[in-house]
């Protein structure tokens, strides 16, 4: 089925296909890292625009790296040194930087649904980069791409996703798309940071009992406890959390024998997983990353190679 959506805004309203859609594609650009000359001319002449009105390490440089990969030309924006600290709006900041003659708008931002606002605004793509606690859908793609390497399907996997899941754009993606492409996903961790409602309102299941659900999964991602987001009200301190639901060797002696360590970064060492397990064989932590540059590349070509007439939300 060929691609058709102009924006990426969530992995909650894409289907099964579309997912699989971008994976594939994803994994025909894999192989461009590997050249000696690291490019293809498939975006050349576009302008790819990052906006990113919240800190990110991966995530934007990751989209300026796959954007320049397809020949594109790329900017950058930061609210810090621009006129949003004078008080400009997204959509005023966004309709000038489009006045400039741009191609897409790759955005992050505190606010859930802000991507959704500047795609009723713009005329052109727009990639959400992670709005609030709400989604980041290449960070459930890239996820799920690297799943995919690792086992080669889904149905009949188990995905525990551990630890700040109430604050937790990532869970939201992860879980998304991972019920349509058939895997079981447990959220886990503790009550305050894992309420039932939010398994509930995903369709996935919850647990609060870390060593039965290591017991159980074949793919542990483990998530940032989110400070900045005021995490820490929610457990009585980072040495209570680790000892009870942190990662650690001991506990990983009942995990599967296949069983695969996933973490979106940043990590806290020490607190949701120790440094030898975010470093040690059964990690993909790295591979995610460098998977997250194919799949930004195939969000990019699909969304900015849309043809205008097929184009939907
Ligand atoms: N995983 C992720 O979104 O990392 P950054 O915040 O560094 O982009």
């Amino acid at each position: 089925m060929p691609w058709t959506r102009q924006h990426l805004l969530g992995l909650e309203e894409l289907t099964k296909e579309e997912i699989l859609e971008i994976l594939d594609t994803a994994a025909s650009f894999k192989e461009v890292s590997t050249r000696s000359i690291k490019k293809i001319n498939a975006l050349q002449g576009k302008v790819v625009v990052n906006l990113f009105f919240e800190a990110s390490t991966r995530t934007s440089n990751s989209f300026a790296l796959a954007a320049k990969r397809l020949s594109a030309d790329t900017m950058s924006f930061s609210s810090s040194g621009s006129s949003v600290s004078k008080g400009e709006t997204l959509i005023d900041t966004a309709l000038n930087i489009q006045a400039m003659g741009v191609d897409a708008f790759v955005i992050r931002h505190s606010a859930p649904g802000a991507p959704h606002l500047l795609a009723r605004h713009v005329n052109v793509p727009v990639i959400n980069a992670g709005d609030g606690c709400h989604e980041h859908p290449t960070q459930g793609l890239l996820d799920m791409f690297t799943i995919r390497e690792v086992f080669g399907r889904f149905e009949g996997l188990t995905v525990a996703i551990l630890g700040d899941i109430r604050h937790s754009r990532v869970a939201r993606s992860n879980a998304w798309g991972l019920r349509k492409l058939g895997a079981r996903v447990i959220l886990a961790g503790p009550p305050t940071l894992v309420p039932q409602a939010i398994g509930a309102a995903l369709g996935v299941e919850v647990s609060h009992d870390i060593d039965a659900v290591i017991a159980e999964a074949d793919v542990l991602n483990c998530l940032r406890i989110q400070f900045e987001r005021k995490a820490a009200n929610y457990f009585p301190g980072t040495r209570e959390y680790a000892a009870i639901y942190g990662l650690n060797a001991e506990r990983m002696k009942h995990c599967k024998k296949d069983a695969i360590i996933m973490h979106p970064g940043p990590i806290n060492r020490g607190i949701e997983l120790t440094p030898d397990l975010a470093d040690g064989e059964r990690s993909v932590i790295l591979d995610q990353v460098q998977n997250g540059l194919a799949v930004r590349m195939a969000v990019l070509f699909l969304c900015m190679g849309a043809k205008p007439e097929k184009r939907t939300a």
